[in-house]
Formats: structure tokens, sequence, C-alpha cells
């Protein structure tokens, strides 16, 4: 049976930058990386971050799409391929459970962004005064069992309506529509913020680095954001990857994903703080900051309804685009190597990630002191088990796979092989084989060590 030759492909290059680039910016740069920096000395973690884009980041990136151009397989697949069929297809495993695990708290988070669109059309944030009649607003939105499942069924159903149809006609399709949409919208927000008197000082918060803020936890903080943000370490990109076509060549798309979503947050940072500080606001109020802090920030501007509704529908796209390459992997999964119909796939793998994303969205009421992860929510649990763990762990196997397992010779031509690109070539060559797996096992050890004293 050939599989690859009924595989399906993207219709352009530009279908796959655009799918590529929608995995990637998502609930991670809008809705995380600004609490983030808030939390940890503003241009100073900007600084880290980017750090651990050009050292870890890029170069996966670019192993990871060039294992799916190669092998044109899903994560399990590809890895027993270039892992020569020995244990190294549990790293491929160990991506689609992470695929899986993100989504459970992913839809939750995606389904607040729906509710906080019908709450920012319906007027429930024209009137609020500070944050404390925001929070309640949010505290008894996430707290009711009804509505946090309903919302996150609502996500996860038109997750799945997306992925059902597809790679061409449905991935591609939305995506070409979608984000372009998001990079306009996220302008307006922008224009609007910096134009508010005061927004100069959420400026500086955000571009001038403090760095008494910096700590190991930093680091680990910073290395969890690039690989979620970039949609590393569990195969998405790889699966994407697998569906490009023979023509293209990989190294030029990598480096347009990357930048733009590290634009996608710089730019969010920009929507964000100056607004923030302009309505007189601190920026450290952690994963609350999106939705506690922005809808006073809205409600104390011209047309507040309007931008509030805007943001939400941002963070709604932003989400979905993410969404649908987490199913993807789990999907591409289980159509390549279990030759199960798209359909059956996406629907028994769909209604099982909502089950267990059950409990995510009654971490915030019914569930919130059931705490036998580690002292954690059943959410925190698996945001934290996958971004700190789960994604960096997967990152450093993949770079070692493809590094040292299958060895980079055979795998040099799926970049741009023309003499302009040979040190860029050489570079990435060293920086996979030796500089990111370095950086990684450090900070993956370190981490789990400082934990295991620490507490
Ligand atoms: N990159 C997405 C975001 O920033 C999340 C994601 C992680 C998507 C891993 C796919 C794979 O929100």
């Amino acid at each position: 049976m050939s599989v690859a030759s009924t595989r399906e492909q993207w219709g352009s290059k530009l279908g796959f930058l655009l799918a590529a680039v929608g995995s990637s910016i998502g609930l991670g740069n809008i809705w995380k990386f600004p609490y983030l920096a808030g939390e940890n000395g503003g241009g100073a973690f900007v600084l880290i971050y980017l750090a651990c884009i050009l050292v870890v980041g890029l170069p996966i990136m670019i192993a990871e799409i060039v294992i799916g151009r190669h092998t044109e397989k899903d994560p399990v697949g590809a890895l027993r391929i270039i892992g020569a069929g020995s244990r190294w297809e549990y790293v491929g495993y160990l991506g689609v459970l992470s695929g899986f695990f993100i989504m459970t708290f992913y839809s939750v988070v995606g389904g607040w962004t729906l509710g906080y669109i019908v709450k920012s059309v319906s007027g429930a944030f024209d009137s609020i005064e500070d944050v404390a009649a925001a929070e309640l607003i949010f505290d008894n939105f996430v707290r009711n069992p009804v509505e946090a499942i309903v919302y996150h069924f609502l996500f996860m159903s038109a997750t799945m309506y997306i992925v059902i149809r597809g790679i061409k006609n449905g991935i591609e399709r939305y995506n070409k529509v979608l984000l372009p949409l998001l990079f306009f919208i996220l302008l307006v927000l922008i224009i609007k913020g910096l134009s508010l008197d005061g927004a100069l000082d959420g400026l500086a918060f955000f571009l001038k680095p403090d760095f008494s803020k910096i700590g190991f936890k930093t680091v680990i903080e910073a290395m969890g954001q690039c690989f979620f943000s970039l949609s590393l370490g569990m195969g998405a990109m790889i699966t994407y990857g697998s569906y490009l076509s023979r023509k293209e060549k990989v190294l030029g798309s990598s480096l347009q994903i990357v930048v733009f979503d590290t634009l996608a947050a710089l730019l969010s940072g920009l929507a964000i703080f100056p607004a923030l500080f302009a309505v007189g606001m601190t920026p450290d109020k952690g994963p609350g900051l999106t939705f506690n802090i922005l809808p006073v920030v809205f409600s104390k501007m011209s047309y507040g309804t309007v931008f509030a509704t805007l943001f939400f529908l941002l963070l709604f796209i932003a989400a979905l685009t993410s969404a649908i390459s987490l199913v993807e992997v789990v999907v591409a999964y289980i159509t390549d190597e279990k030759g199960w119909s798209r359909k059956k796939a996406v629907l028994i793998c769909g209604s099982a990630i909502f089950i267990l994303g059950i409990p995510a969205a009654l971490s915030f009421g019914v569930l919130s002191e059931f705490r036998p992860f580690f002292g954690n929510t059943y959410f925190d649990f698996m945001d934290k088990l996958t971004t700190f763990y789960m994604l960096p762990v997967g990152g450093l196997l993949i770079a070692l796979c493809l590094g040292w397992k299958y060895g980079l010779e055979k795998t040099m031509h799926e970049l741009d092989s023309d003499t302009k690109n040979a040190f860029i070539e050489k570079l990435w060559a060293i920086t996979i084989k030796y500089v990111s797996p370095l950086t990684l096992a450090v900070i993956i050890l370190y981490f789990g060590v400082y934990r295991l004293i620490a507490g």
C-alpha cells in the first residue's frame, strides 16, 4: 500500500506557510506571552525569549519541517523512519500525547474567548469600573460548570469542523482567511492603544529590561514558552511539513514562521501594555491579565465595546488556527498508522479530547480544590506538564534523533541547497547537533533537579 501517493498535500507553498504560522500564533502569543513578560521584568523576559528562539526554537523548527518533508509521515511514522525502526518511535507517541494533553486545556481557554466575544457584544463590559468588577465577571463565568463546558464544546466543535475537511479544503482554506484578519485586528488594536495618553509608559515597560526580576525560573519559562508558542517539540511541524510538496525547500519557510510568530508576540505586547498603562493598571497580574484586566481597559476607551469584541475575536481566531494543528497531529497519527478515515478519526479523537477536557473546564469551579497533581488543578497540571516537560523533552529527542541517529547528511537536500546558503546550512547543522541539545539538556536537568529540591 503506497500511503504517500494518496496522501493529501497543501495547495501551495503559501497555504503551508499560512497554516504553519496559524499553528504557531495562538493563545501562547496573545494570552501567555504578555503576562509572562509582565511577571518577569518586561523587556528582560523578551530578551531571554529571543535568545531561546535563536539557539533552540529556529533550529528545531527547521529540523521538524525537514523530518516531515523527508518522511511524509505523521510524527510516529516519521520518527520510526529516521530512528530506523528502533525505540525512537516513542518520541512520536510522546508528541501525539502532548497534542492530546495540550488540547484538553487549550480548548477550554478557546471556549472562554467565545464566551467573551458574546459578553463583549452584549455590553457586559460597558460599565465596569475596576478590576474587581471584571474579576467577578470572569470568576462567575469560569466557575459556572454549564457555561465552561458548553463553550469548550463549541470551540472543540469548530476545530473539528475544519479538521474534518482535510488539509486543502479545511486547514489551508480557513487559515488563508483567518490569519490576515488576525494581523489586521492586531494592528487596529495597537494603533488604538498607542494613541491613548500615557501609552508610552507601557511601551517603556515592555521594551526596557528589568534584570532584577530574572532568575532561573525565568529561563525555563522562556524556554517552555518558546516551544509552546512555536508549536514545537510534539510533531505539529513534522505533520504540517509532511503535507509539503517535494518541490518546496524548507529553510526560508522555517525562518518566516519563526519571524511571524515572534512578531505576533511582540505586537500583542504592543497592543496590550500601552493600553494597560494608559488606564493606570499594573501588568503583573498573571494568567488573568487578558480576561480580568483588559475588559476594564476597554471599558475606559471610547468605542470600548467594539475594541473589546475585536480583541476577543482576535484571541478566538488565534486559538482556533492553533487548535486545528493540535488535533491534526492526533488525526494524522491515527489515519496514517491505523488506516482510519479522516472523518472517523476526527470524530472519535475530538470527542475523547472534549471528554478529557471537562475536568480542565471545571478546574476553576467545582474542581478548583481537587489538586492531586502535585498540588495543581487538572488544568494547571496539563499546562505545566506539556509546556515545561513534554515539549522541551520532545524537542531534545527530535534534535538528537535527526542529528545523531539518522545523520544530517541524508536530509541536507531538504534545505535550499544553493551555495548561497552553505554557511547557514553549516550553522544549522552545528546548532541542531550540539548547541540546541546541550542547551536543552542543561535547562531540563537543572529544572528537574531544582523542582525536586525546591518542591
Ligand atoms: N503555538 C500555539 C500557541 O502559541 C500552541 C500550540 C502548541 C499549537 C503546540 C500546536 C502545538 O498558542
